[in-house]
């Protein structure tokens, strides 16, 4: 058996900017995190187990755009193995051998949450299969059959998501070059809220871009002051001063207003949030759901996330960066 375990992340900032080339930072969140354990099964065929989403199929009945079938396939067509003959029989041999592999994954992310639980399903599941099949792909290779899933997903995905989970590490990200890793000089604290509501990142990245067609002006000036405020926090956590991100996260968060992606109970929290002690915040993600995220000192954390549950958070995390 083998078994791949893949953390969430959160975009701290430049969400949507970045799918317009515009660079963003994103970090992992270890708290949450899926997994794949891939195992003989004594069912002929390729089997996919999410106990977590009620799934449990065969991969030959599975729809072709579903992302965890993209996924499993482009593992097999990547190692250059059209897939094996004792996978696809479709009665066990005789002596009932084991001839067929259960892929089965589970996660702690919530789902449309903004806490990329479909990227990081999808990296589980690449690692562990490929591992399974005797030829453990290399990040750069998870990262783009990844990104093929997130397409899927969000239509017109920047790469972040997929990007960050690959490499579990702080990056600097701008789309189509190469990954840069962020140096976190000095830890600092991010509190996580959960709206508790689902968010349509499809469905709010397509509005970004009728909005951005019908005034490219005034949103790519937007989009530029989001993309100016990623790479002014990127000097902020290289040079050892995180206690300037709480502006930029402020400023971040009333582009993101004007874009139309957040939503009352979105600002609620972070009203909530500011109030009760942090110093910024913001959305995370796609938007009109999902979490939003606060930064804070170590000592003020608690509070300001029991303030945030009292708010109507459905769950709160407190990660630090490193
Ligand atoms: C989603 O986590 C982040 C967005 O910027 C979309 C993307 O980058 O693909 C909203």
């Amino acid at each position: 058996m083998i078994t791949s375990r893949v953390s969430g992340k959160i975009i701290l900032f430049g969400e949507h900017a970045v799918v317009y080339g515009q660079p963003a930072l994103a970090v992992p969140v270890n708290q949450v995190f899926a997994e794949a354990e891939v195992l003989d099964s004594p069912r002929a065929g390729i089997w996919i187990n999410a106990p977590d989403i009620g799934f449990h199929e065969k991969l030959s009945r599975i729809a072709p755009e579903n992302p965890l079938a993209t996924v499993v396939e482009a593992v097999f067509a990547e190692l250059g193995i059209s897939l094996p003959p004792s996978v696809l029989r479709t009665s066990p041999p005789e002596g009932g051998e084991k001839d067929g592999i259960e892929i089965k994954v589970t996660s702690t992310i919530p789902i449309a949450s903004g806490l990329g639980s479909g990227a990081a399903v999808s990296v589980a599941i690449i690692r562990a299969l490929s591992s399974y099949l005797g030829n453990p792909l290399d990040d750069e290779k998870v990262n783009k059959i990844a990104y093929e899933a997130e397409k899927i997903h969000h239509g017109t995905p920047s790469g972040i998501d997929n990007t960050v989970v690959t490499y579990g590490k702080p990056i600097f990200f701008i789309k189509d070059q190469p990954i840069e890793l962020l140096n976190v000089a000095k830890a600092f604290t991010i509190i996580i809220a959960d709206t508790g509501i689902s968010a349509p990142t499809k469905q709010s990245v397509a509005d970004v871009r009728k909005l951005w067609e019908k005034n490219p002006q005034k949103i790519n000036a937007l989009f530029a002051a989001a993309g100016s405020i990623a790479r002014t926090a990127r000097q902020s956590i290289e040079g050892g001063h995180p206690e300037r991100l709480g502006a930029l996260m402020n400023e971040n968060q009333r582009i993101l207003r004007e874009i139309g992606v957040s939503c009352r109970e979105l600002d609620h929290l972070t009203e909530a949030s500011l109030r009760s002690g942090a110093s910024g915040a913001k959305l995370s993600g796609g938007g009109r759901g999902g979490n939003m995220i606060a930064l804070s000192t170590k000592e003020n954390a608690p509070a300001i996330a029991e303030a945030l549950l009292n708010a109507g958070a459905k769950n709160v995390v407190v990660t630090e960066i490193k």
